[in-house]
């Protein structure tokens, strides 16, 4: 299978699970226990059906939309995620230019494996910043002050991960972070020699928001659920959310939030927006679907601060229903992540065109020209 190959998510899945070892697909395709949440994020989607109106005299759709104050091109946007340097050897630098390319919004993780600084000097479109709270709060306040130097757009505090979700795939396969050399993990590099070439003759792997002050993950090898386990502080409350967003100073959200109270709270503490998220359902299985509880979270805040949606997006429809539900914007993880590792920046820019083109043509057919024209009575639930 070639890159040129890929129409559809599920393709650049595909080509993925050939390029990659199987401990790190399964890191990138798992979610927490019986992956009940995570298979409901997508199907939640097939419940709610487009009603299109036509004859709308369209000209030119402006899939534009503004979040955080900052304009972009596309409603969809790369979500903060880890440890993009294991899925191919250009990791955060292909993925920033590829948003950069489509003017969308990039986000960087606390765990990225290229530097905040970097990041910014590659790319001046608008960044994201994704803290996870530390125990270790010189830590914290030294990843918030570097984002602000280096002017990132909005800082995201994500709620939803206090401890590591139960992904058994990572106990099965044994996944670390950087990868362990045992006779299982050489295995699997040896049947996937193109990855591990190019994983070993590149740079080294770094964790370089973390690696002035932890070992883990960077120097020692552990697990994502332990990483979670041992170095984030469980113990973060409304409070300690209340003096990140003051310590930073700007636009400032929350990302994870499920339910209408976390979100009416979020707006008393002064965040300018909310990720609706379940994490891709990496975390609390048996939550809902993020889809599902996006209408009453939009009606109790949406007048007040940005609700921006993630978890399950594989199609451009899908992006039209969150947007008719009220989202002002919409992120993906793996949307873009099986194309990264399918095929580096190529890969993702072409994941990132493949849905502005079917965002584009969906919106045609749905007789609207821009995103505000999307909304509720587009759309009718099947129960
Ligand atoms: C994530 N996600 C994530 N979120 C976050 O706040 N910090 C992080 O470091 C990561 N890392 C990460 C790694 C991988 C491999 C995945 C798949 C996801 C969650 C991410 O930001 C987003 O919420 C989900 O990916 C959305 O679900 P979909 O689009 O993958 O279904
Ligand atoms: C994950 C983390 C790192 O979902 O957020 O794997």
């Amino acid at each position: 299978m070639r890159l040129s190959k890929c129409h559809n998510f599920q393709d650049f899945r595909k080509l993925a699970q050939q390029k990659l070892p199987s401990p790190i697909f399964h890191y990138i395709d798992g979610a927490a226990e019986d992956e009940t949440t995570y298979k409901r994020n997508t199907a939640a989607f097939e419940e709610c059906d487009l009603v299109p109106n036509i004859l709308a005299g369209i000209k030119k759709v402006d899939m534009s939309t503004t979040i955080f104050g900052r304009k972009i091109d596309m409603p969809l946007f790369c979500a903060p995620t880890a440890l993009q340097r294991l899925f191919h050897h250009d990791g955060e630098r292909a993925v920033a230019k590829a948003a950069q390319k489509n003017n969308t919004m990039f986000g960087v993780s606390s765990l990225g494996t290229v530097s905040i600084e970097e990041i910014a000097e590659l790319i001046d479109t608008p960044k994201m910043f994704q803290l996870y709270f530390h125990k270790d709060r010189d830590l914290n306040d030294a990843m918030i002050e570097r984002a602000k130097r280096a002017n990132f757009d909005v800082l995201a505090l994500t709620v939803d991960s206090i401890t590591g979700g139960n992904r058994e795939r990572d106990v099965v396969t044994g996944f670390t972070s950087p990868p362990k050399l045992t006779l299982k993990s050489l295995i699997s590099f040896a049947t996937h020699p193109a990855w591990a070439i190019n994983h070993f003759t590149h740079e080294k792997f770094r964790l370089p928001q973390l690696e002035d002050h932890v070992d883990q993950g960077t120097d020692i090898a552990i697990s994502v659920s332990n990483y979670f386990k041992t170095m984030l502080d469980q113990s973060m409350s409304w409070q300690d959310a209340e003096d990140i967003c003051k310590k930073w100073d700007g636009e400032f959200c929350l990302k994870g939030i499920m339910s209408v109270e976390d979100a009416k709270k979020a707006v008393d503490i002064g965040a300018t927006g909310i990720v609706v998220s379940n994490h891709g359902g990496r975390q609390l299985d048996g939550s809902r679907s993020s889809f599902d509880q996006l209408a009453e979270i939009v009606d109790a805040v949406g007048d007040k601060i940005d609700v921006i949606f993630d978890s399950g997006i594989q199609r451009g429809t899908h992006v039209l229903k969150a947007l008719s539900l009220g989202a002002k914007a919409c992120a993906g993880g793996r949307l873009y992540l099986y194309a990264l590792a399918a095929a580096g920046q190529p890969g993702v820019e072409r994941a990132l065109r493949l849905f502005k083109e079917e965002i584009e043509r969906d919106m045609m057919l749905m007789g609207c020209e821009t995103i505000n024209q999307l909304s509720r009575q587009n759309l009718r639930f099947r129960s």
